[in-house]
């Protein structure tokens, strides 16, 4: 494992050896407390963050390790106007691991380029979250012992979702899961992950009424229309409280049924089901600060990277106005199979 962008840099045999390393820091904690002595990881949150910033910054020090970074850009040369490819280059040096959001989808992928420790894509705009499908993965098996033959349903903003983006392409490995994805039409999942879903022949139904998906579900994990994300405030007026699942239609659903969530959460999960002991959503965000202290005592024990580009630039520019090669314009445009390497938008027009 080098830089985490997308959960597809985690192979299968490093997924399961993250998950046992998670399972063994749970029971062992004492083992590990001096397991990062020494070793400093970077925070770089330049969008608002709880659980994944205060987890990874809990993960490392219950590691024995040291954290720097800050939670508002608005306090660091940014505000002067430095670029992200000089604050890499900068931090890189001081750190063994850097934890990035980012508001611009690519953001971290493009930190990459310039960093020489691993970098850890702790949310992309609306793009990918990776380690909140570490969490989610890790709380999922610790529950009912994997995933296999499941029937998950994901619903809410499926657009925008980044959580649900990187769900997705990890369930693409799990044997006979049958996905339900639960959205407004609106808010449908974006063309390029339609297209993965077909081309890795998952089985997988897009729906517009919970209720109805709700009784065949195993994991059924509900997501907030994401406000931040919209062009136009009157569009998410619109759209906002779509979902809001409630005590009385967990009536309808298994008794058995895992309800997840990525938090935070608005409207979409009423507080009556809190009490459910179906409800996982906090078990879940604490199982992510330990998948995160397996991820940081793997990747910070990494020796420095050289940063290398392996794609031919193209002298083309991406079209999506959220993607990182907007803000920081110095930013060579790389192409892959048609897609902007960044933030994945298609340059076909498709
Ligand atoms: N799940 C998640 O990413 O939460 P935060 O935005 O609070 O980090």
């Amino acid at each position: 494992m080098r830089h985490i962008i997308s959960f597809e840099d985690i192979s299968p045999d490093e997924w399961a050896r993250l998950y046992g390393l998670t399972l063994d820091i749970i029971a062992r904690p004492g083992d590990y407390a001096r397991s990062c002595a020494g070793r400093v990881m970077a925070a770089l949150f330049y969008e608002p963050s709880t659980r994944t910033n205060f987890s990874f910054q809990a993960a490392m020090q219950r590691l024995g390790g040291g954290v720097i970074g800050f939670s508002d850009p608005s306090v660091t040369s940014a505000s002067k106007g430095e670029t992200m490819r000089d604050t890499m280059i900068m931090v890189s040096g001081y750190s063994d691991s850097i934890v990035m959001r980012h508001p611009c989808a690519g953001a971290a992928k493009a930190a990459s380029l310039y960093s020489s420790c691993p970098v850890i894509n702790a949310g992309d705009g609306g793009h990918f979250h990776p380690t909140q499908t570490l969490t989610d993965l890790a709380a999922i098996t610790r529950l009912r012992g994997g995933l296999r033959g499941m029937s998950v349903g994901i619903c809410g903003d499926l657009k925008y979702g980044r959580t649900v983006h990187s769900l997705i392409t990890a369930l693409a490995r799990f044997e006979d899961v049958t996905l339900h994805l639960i959205s407004p039409r609106q808010l449908a999942c974006p063309k390029y992950l339609r297209v993965f879903m077909q081309q890795r022949k998952m089985r997988f139904y897009e729906v517009t009424n919970l209720e109805a998906a709700l009784g065949s579900l195993d994991v059924l994990y509900m997501t907030r229309i994401q406000r931040e994300r919209f062009d136009d405030p009157k569009e998410y007026d619109r759209l906002k409280g779509v979902y809001v699942l409630t005590a009385r239609k967990l009536s309808l659903a298994k008794g058995d049924l895992l309800i997840l969530h990525p938090l935070p959460r608005v409207d979409e999960i009423n507080p009556d089901v809190d009490g459910d002991p179906r409800a996982k959503y906090f078990f879940q965000a604490e199982t992510g600060m330990y998948a995160r202290m397996a991820l940081l005592l793997e990747l910070t024990a990494l020796p420095k990277l050289t940063p290398e580009r392996d794609y031919t630039e193209t002298g083309r520019l991406c079209r999506n106005p959220g993607c990182i090669t907007f803000r920081e314009d110095y930013l060579p445009f790389l192409e892959e199979n048609g897609r902007c390497v960044y933030c994945d938008y298609s340059l076909k027009g498709d």
